[in-house]
């Protein structure tokens, strides 16, 4: 008798227990949950930073405007609007164009890769606020048929376990980027760089191949938007078809595609092509 009530008295503790842990738990994630998106709105939602003030002042004073057109700019610009919050925004090469796209995504995370470290010099000077990396490539524009005809005999560069970091063996693969780079998830990847109009300059290859690679690779939820300037050069169209894939163009403008890549896991099976 005096055992089943223990057993009784024991049960209903447990019971209270539980229930007290699975409501703090509640708790603790709504308020985590609430404090979040508050924190994102007001990031999204705050006055002018700086940097978008300076901004104001050098396009409203400067001949020298950014390449694309507006039309181009205006998919970048529709995407990081409707994102709602501070965006992770990778952009291949430093230009005219740094301090626009910077601004554009206040309080996100911009980072540029920049090919000529002279030209990285002369725009980090008149804009120390950037953030910036210089890049070395391994390749040249001269081999991209090659490169694009032989990268599947090479298991390093296979889509379904092609890395980034470290990847010595895959030459399309930017193997030595700064960490930052691989361990950050972008939301969105532009490549309008390196340079691609004679032989011997790098070639957006590299860049190309990469973006694919990080996004097929996004671990979060979400999916990758990746812009590719420059469309009418052959390479670009090539290697856009092989990488990026048609059927994840969902704008071109211009001179201007825009592909929305989902995670790896999303993808079919077909793990020998990237498309
Ligand atoms: C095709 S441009 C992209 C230009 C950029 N979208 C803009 O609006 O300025 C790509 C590369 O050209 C080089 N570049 C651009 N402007 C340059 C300049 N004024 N002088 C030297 N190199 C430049 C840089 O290496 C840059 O990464």
């Amino acid at each position: 008798m005096k055992n089943r009530w223990l057993v009784w008295v024991l049960g209903i503790l447990g019971v209270i227990g539980a229930t007290l842990f699975v409501a703090s738990l509640i708790q603790t994630s709504e308020s985590n949950l609430l404090c979040s998106i508050t924190r994102a709105r007001q990031q999204f939602t705050e006055g002018p930073t700086s940097m978008q003030l300076r901004a104001i002042l050098h396009y409203a004073t400067t001949q020298v405007v950014p390449q694309q057109s507006l039309s181009e700019i205006t998919i970048t610009f529709d995407v990081l609007q409707g994102l709602h919050r501070p965006a992770n925004f990778l952009v291949f090469g430093l230009g005219h164009d740094s301090l626009m796209w910077a601004s554009l995504n206040p309080r996100g995370k911009t980072l540029f890769l920049e090919e000529d470290p002279k030209w990285f010099q002369t725009v980090i000077k008149e804009a120390p606020f950037l953030r910036a990396h210089t890049v070395q490539y391994r390749t040249q524009l001269r081999e991209a048929d090659h490169l694009l005809s032989t990268y599947r005999s090479e298991p390093a560069c296979s889509p379904a376990t092609a890395t980034l970091r470290g990847n010595h063996r895959c030459k399309l693969a930017l193997h030595n980027l700064p960490d930052e780079v691989y361990d950050t998830e972008w939301d969105l990847i532009m490549i309008d760089a390196p340079k691609g109009y004679f032989a011997e300059a790098p070639g957006r290859m590299a860049a190309i191949f990469s973006a694919a690679v990080m996004a097929r690779d996004r671990k979060g939820s979400g999916v990758t938007h990746v812009f590719l300037h420059d469309v009418d050069r052959k390479v670009e169209k090539l290697y856009a078809q092989e990488f990026l894939c048609r059927k994840q163009l969902v704008k071109g403008v211009g001179r201007l595609w825009h592909f929305v890549i989902p995670p790896m896991a999303n993808h079919t099976r077909d793990h020998a092509r990237f498309c």
